[in-house]
């Protein structure tokens, strides 16, 4: 598996909302790298557990931004948030059911998890606060 690399292709444009998401990419490599070197199934559904939990706490930091500043789109961004926790939840829930590692596929789809928001939503509201602040 290859490791996410953050860039600036990742930038928000707001630098601490930039530092969570390398954080998340980092807890997202460790992930891959648990499951490529056949570490224990309570290792890989703890550090699964551990980045949905860190990206929950992220989102409470996006969204207290984006209403300290009025953004518009918040609620949708919201919403949005609260659909990929439920999300990442289900495929925890199917991965402490199955007993079974996460399947390349499974890790693909966590990739678009992880970075598809990013690119997406997430620009918008960056290109926001930064003027905002
Ligand atoms: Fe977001």
């Amino acid at each position: 598996m290859k490791d996410l690399v953050w860039d600036k292709t990742l930038s928000v444009d707001v630098p601490e909302i930039d530092a969570d998401h390398r954080r998340l990419l980092e807890l997202f490599n460790r992930l891959g790298h648990a499951v490529e070197d056949g570490e224990p199934q309570a290792v890989i559904e703890a550090t699964l557990d551990e980045l949905i939990s860190c990206t929950a706490w992220h989102f409470q930091h996006e969204e207290r931004q984006m209403e300290k500043h009025g953004y518009p789109d918040l609620p949708a961004h919201r919403a949005e948030h609260a659909e990929l926790i439920e999300s990442g939840q289900a495929l925890l829930e199917a991965l402490r059911q199955s007993g079974a590692p996460l399947s390349a596929q499974q890790i693909a789809s966590l990739e678009h998890w992880l970075t598809g928001h990013i690119y997406g939503s997430d620009m918008a509201m960056g290109t926001y606060l930064a003027e905002a602040t």
